[in-house]
């Protein structure tokens, strides 16, 4: 039989009671974490989001009140009131909080009952999947609420250092048209309209620039993003984004209000906060040092160049990858002369996983330097190249040649899977750089065309706007990446304010006047009637509470998260609709062989 609540009012949460409470009539409501009975006595473990208490109900005080308690089950949910009393010493519980402490009860409210739970709540052998599915069970852990308190402490500290440097928060559609970020849309069918669709925002990137072309100067939101490309741990089709404009900056500007703001947001997490100005790093030193556009820096282990010393010589993948423009990358690796050959074998499939044809390497040993490049370079040529790397006996030089990307790009790899096996990484460090001078376009082999690197409104550096009519490869933009422990946590730019540097860059882009008209005609109108010079970014969330949580997965900062196919387990969306609905929206699916 269930209790009502009555007039039954909470004075205390379940993580709130120390011994300084000892004595007062307190009043608890949560869920019942556990329960252990031992006859004459009942012990509770009642849990709410700010912790867990010790309830305790004894039958030489009131036998007709344990009885009564003696009914709980696991996440019932209850009230009780009683006396906090100290505990004795001996029984003190050191991992709770409020563990010096306990309520004697004198009444027990039954306000619901809970079916046995799927999985136990901290058990962490349950399935994934199960918890999805079960997502409001998978909630009630503390190390969930922990990771919602931080994400809402993150957001909190935004709005009030960007209300400091006044930023106005606005809100712009989710009902709009497809937006320039370059992933795929999700297309929702407008029924006034049959035949024609929105798309959800990929980001508010034209809006926020709009609001800029309006003159509110300084814009934030705390935004909803939509893109449908394949997950990732680090990826979810639905994310959020701190995103940002502001006008007539420089990226200097851009870099000094976002610093501030992840300082604040550090701050109000209680992590160490970081050293300012952030490092900073051209897009082609982080690619040839690291890799990555995203290096970690939390290790060293940087790469070096050896295009020159290979250019021309002996060994014909290395010399015909450099007379075709590309490069040769290489790798000391302490330590790693002793290395088996499995090993050798699993970091050379994981080379070509990411691209590159092989991976050649040298071990250097205390009376030889094995490698299976000595039968064109001769052992002279090898000590040259150990040289030419400052390898000594115990390391192993590992290269690989290729197209310079690809190059950079696979031995970047190589690199972080030799410090995830080895441990190199200092997980107490936390290393934020900026990574900038970005390439304006990318050019895509498939179809043999240039994309912009970042997005099409994004700025060309003043000295190389003359360059959009030769080869777009050299331009450099006004882009940057914020990276966090080698993860891209924000990207941004400064956008082009005129509509002839615009004209430029779409032509540059093989859109014709009449595409660019049909997808940004609204956009293109809008910078001609007065816009400033502007610029901005977009930061996150999720990945910043990731980061911050020291989780493994965007899932464990997003209450209600989609798995890899896209689904939701919980709703069991996307889901089919009823008849009608399509109906009214004029919509016939057909099957697609
Ligand atoms: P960009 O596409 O670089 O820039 O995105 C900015 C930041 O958003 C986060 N992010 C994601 N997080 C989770 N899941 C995803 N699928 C996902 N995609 C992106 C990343 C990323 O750094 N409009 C521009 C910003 C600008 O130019 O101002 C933009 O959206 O942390």
């Amino acid at each position: 039989m269930l209790d009502h609540l009555g007039q039954t009012k909470r004075t205390h949460h379940c993580g709130a009671l120390r011994t300084a409470h000892v004595g007062q009539t307190v009043t608890l409501m949560g869920w019942v974490n556990s329960y252990r009975d031992q006859g004459q006595l009942l012990f509770i473990h009642l849990r709410d989001r700010e912790g867990i208490t010790q309830i305790v109900f004894n039958e030489s005080v009131n036998a007709e009140l344990l009885a009564k308690a003696k009914q709980v089950r696991r996440e019932f949910v209850i009230a009780i009131t009683g006396e906090c009393i100290a505990r004795d010493e001996k029984n003190f519980n050191p991992v709770m909080a409020t563990g010096e402490v306990e309520v004697a009860a004198t009444e027990i409210k039954f306000l619901n009952d809970a079916q046995t739970p799927p999985f136990e709540l901290e058990n962490t052998l349950a399935s994934e999947e199960l918890r999805l599915k079960y997502r409001y069970l998978d909630l009630r852990r503390l190390e969930m609420q922990k990771n919602f308190r931080l994400r809402h402490k993150i957001t909190l500290a935004v709005r009030d250092y960007l209300d400091s440097r006044g930023f106005f928060e606005i809100e712009t559609p989710i009902l709009t048209k497809s937006t320039p970020e370059g992933a795929r849309d999700y297309l929702v069918p407008a029924r006034t309209a049959p035949g024609k669709f929105y798309a959800l925002p990929q980001s508010p990137q034209l809006f926020k620039q709009l609001l800029m072309i309006a003159g509110y100067d300084k814009y934030f939101q705390i935004a909803r993003c939509f893109r449908d490309e394949d997950l990732r741990a680090d990826r979810q089709p639905e994310f959020t984004q701190i995103d940002m404009e502001m006008s007539f900056v420089q990226p200097d500007d851009v870099f000094d209000i976002v610093e501030g703001m992840v300082c604040a947001v550090f701050q109000a997490a209680g992590h160490e906060v970081p050293a300012r100005p952030f490092q900073r790093m051209p897009y082609n030193e982080a690619m040839n040092k690291y890799g990555s556009d995203k290096p970690d820096l939390r290790f060293g282990l940087e790469m070096q160049d050896l295009s020159e010393h290979f250019a021309n010589g002996p060994f014909p993948v290395f010399a015909d990858a450099v007379a075709k423009g590309g490069a040769v990358k290489a790798l000391v690796v302490k330590g790693a002369a002793t290395w088996s050959r499995k090993q050798y074998d699993e970091i050379g499939e994981h080379a070509k996983r990411h691209g590159a044809g092989g991976l050649a390497y040298i071990q250097v040993l205390e009376n030889e330097n094995k490698s299976a490049l000595t039968k064109f370079l001769g052992a002279d040529g090898i000590t040259a190249i150990n040289q030419a790397v400052g390898a000594t006996v115990g390391d192993a030089v590992l290269m690989i040649g290729g197209d310079w990307e690809t190059s950079c790009n696979a031995l970047g790899q190589v690199r972080l899977e030799i410090a995830r096996r080895e441990n190199l990484t200092n997980e107490a460090e936390n290393k934020l750089l900026w990574v900038v001078d970005f390439p304006m376009f990318e050019y895509h082999a498939d179809d043999k065309r240039y994309y912009a690197k970042h997005h099409p409104f994004t700025s060309p550096i003043d000295d190389d706007i003359n360059n959009l009519e030769g080869d777009l490869s050299k331009v450099r933009a006004k882009a940057y990446d914020l990276v966090f422990n080698g993860s891209e946590l924000g990207g941004g730019s400064i956008r082009i304010h005129r509509s002839d540097v615009q004209a430029k860059i779409f032509k540059a882009l093989g859109l014709s006047e009449a595409e660019a008209r049909e997808k940004f005609g609204f956009f293109l109108d809008a910078l001609s009637y007065g816009t400033p010079p502007h610029g901005g970014i977009a930061l996150g969330v999720d990945r910043f509470a990731m980061l911050l949580a020291g989780a493994k997965s965007l899932r464990d900062v997003i209450a209600f998260p989609k798995v890899a196919s896209g689904s939701d387990l919980m709703t069991d969306s996307p889901s089919e609709v009823d008849k009608k609905q399509l109906d009214e929206l004029k919509i016939k699916t057909v099957e697609f062989s």
